[in-house]
């Protein structure tokens, strides 16, 4: 009940985000997969937005566009005792790119200056 549906909360002692992507929740890594910029949520589009070269990634960490390989990758997620337990020694690579299983459509506009 603490992570809405949608929402993305920034961890930074762990340097990853716990996500609610219709009720599945992630731990995605901060790190993008492209060349390890931090990767910010967009709260006005719903989605994370890379400074570096505008890589996008959707609520659950899936590729949408620009250069990164892959989506976001994440971390090991337990839910113990009424708590998510994160473990940033367990790391399962982001899914390929073609993966679109949470995509839904942006909430609002976009966080990147458009050129
Ligand atoms: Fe994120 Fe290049 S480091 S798009």
């Amino acid at each position: 009940g603490d992570f809405a549906e949608g929402s993305a909360t920034y961890f930074p002692e762990g340097r990853f985000y716990v996500v609610n992507a219709s009720s599945n929740f992630f731990a995605l890594s901060q790190v993008c997969p492209h060349l390890g910029c931090r990767v910010p949520f967009c709260e006005s589009s719903g989605r994370f937005e890379c400074p570096c070269h505008g890589s996008v990634f959707d609520i659950a960490g899936e590729y949408i566009k620009g250069p990164t390989p892959r989506g976001m990758d994440r971390f090991g997620l337990t839910l113990k005792n009424d708590a998510l337990i994160v473990d940033t020694g367990v790391v399962d690579t982001g899914p390929n790119r073609g993966v679109h299983q949470y995509l839904t459509p942006p909430k609002g506009p976009s966080c990147a200056k458009e050129s």
